[in-house]
């Protein structure tokens, strides 16, 4: 997966603090809230300075709102009768987004987020599959997690090119394909670059084939529906192409729901067959999760609608709008690719990018920078958290940022 978000230089390790004895006694709890605080405090960017990070900001305010309701409850596959109200928030969260993503009947779980759901993609894929040898056919600009996942599920990864626009070879897909060919992957649209991958096509081989396609819907799940409605004209990518067998998306990337809430969710209850469950009941990864955040997530949609939802995307879609328009207006600076969604990207063709984004860092505001071979980008992935008045001054921050590389070169 060449296409990686590489960097310059190998992440600085984080040492473990001093060994910390565990206290005998405790501690007022004014003393730990103003520590817990002023830790928090020192963090780089403030939440709304950071367009580095699709997660930070908080969830929708009603996510908050439930807290104290759902306090200390949990949901687990094998305890359901003792947890039952969160048991249904989940099954109705998964049921709602079965039918925002083309397929009312789709079943699936509420996890940890996209890279546990995709390796459970991976596991149904491989055990449905039958195959001694397993390979998955994917772009080269699919998440990590499917590396992950081929490492921990014995499994070879076929990876395709992509041309400059970060678009994947068909026909190199097809060349890929062989008898140990178990699952295609593509991504809708994939985290790096926000390329939407061809899921038609893809669809429309596996189902020639027989074959499982998963499409990582990590960013486009909870928008691509909303900004079809709003009149975007987005292809289809969802379980209304019967070739899909399953999908993903993030509740914590543009659904407004608390960090660690992904969605799993596969065309057809009979599939789960696949999965040993007989001793432990469960048919995902992570066992006991937060109750809270399946009510969070439960609430969240009924809480706003496709209407609120879509007010969200189009809000997006304004700081997106403002952020790449100021990019391009700024001569010399270069998009790589019209941002489809969330994530933008942009180069210089004549100035160190690595430099602007550590004027960008030292007027606090957060981007994340990295190069592929020779050529710097920044990539912001933005949030719908962040509101028109910084939108703007992030523009001015770069402006600024680009006048002092200049100015010094
Ligand atoms: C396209 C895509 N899939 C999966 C993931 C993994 O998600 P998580 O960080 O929730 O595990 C990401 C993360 O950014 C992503 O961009």
């Amino acid at each position: 997966m060449a296409r990686e978000f590489d960097r310059t230089e190998e992440r600085p390790s984080v040492p473990m603090p001093p060994p910390l004895d565990f206290p005998e006694h405790g501690s007022p709890e004014a003393d730990v809230l103003a520590e817990v605080e002023a830790r928090f405090a020192k963090d780089p960017y403030p939440v709304e300075r950071n367009f580095g990070v699709s997660y930070v900001g908080p969830p929708h305010q009603i996510a908050e709102q439930i807290r104290p309701i759902a306090a200390g409850s949990f949901f687990v596959e094998w305890a359901r009768d003792m947890n039952p109200a969160a048991d249904l928030f989940e099954k109705e969260a998964v049921r709602m987004l079965g039918s925002l993503l083309g397929h009312r009947d789709a079943v699936g779980f509420i996890t940890s987020g996209g890279t546990e759901s995709n390796l459970l993609a991976l596991r149904l894929a491989r055990n449905l599959g039958g195959k001694s040898e397993p390979e998955v056919v994917l772009p080269t600009t699919a998440h990590y997690s499917f590396r992950l996942g081929a490492e921990l599920l014995g499994l070879r990864l076929r990876e395709v090119d992509v041309d400059d626009a970060m678009r994947p070879d068909m026909r190199q897909v097809e060349r890929w394909l062989n008898r140990n060919t178990v699952a295609l992957v593509g991504s809708a649209p994939e985290g790096n670059f926000g390329q939407l991958d061809p899921i038609e096509e893809l669809a429309d081989l596996a189902q020639r084939k027989g074959l499982y396609l998963h499409v990582d819907a990590a960013f486009g799940g909870f928008a691509l529906p909303f900004l079809r409605d709003l009149g975007y004209a987005i292809p289809p990518f969802d379980f209304s192409l019967p070739g899909v067998s399953s999908m993903m998306t993030d509740g914590h990337k543009l659904g407004l729901l608390p960090v660690a809430t992904g969605f799993f969710l596969i065309r057809d209850e009979a599939m789960l067959d696949a999965i040993p469950a007989e001793f432990t009941g469960i048919h995902i990864i992570t066992a006991t999760k937060p109750g809270d955040h399946a009510v969070a997530a439960w609430s969240v949609m009924r809480r706003l609608g496709r209407e609120g939802y879509r007010e969200s995307a189009r809000h997006l879609m304004e700081v997106v709008d403002i952020v790449a328009t100021g990019i391009e207006n700024i001569d010399g600076l270069r998009l790589l690719i019209r941002p489809l969604l969330a994530v933008v990207n942009f180069t210089s063709d004549r100035d160190d990018v690595e430099r602007i984004y550590l004027e960008l860092r030292r007027r606090g505001w957060g981007a994340t920078y990295g190069h592929d071979g020779s050529q710097g980008r920044i990539r912001l992935s933005i949030h719908p958290h962040r509101d028109i008045d910084h939108a703007h001054g992030w523009v001015a921050a770069l402006k600024e940022s680009v006048r002092a590389v200049r100015d010094d070169a």
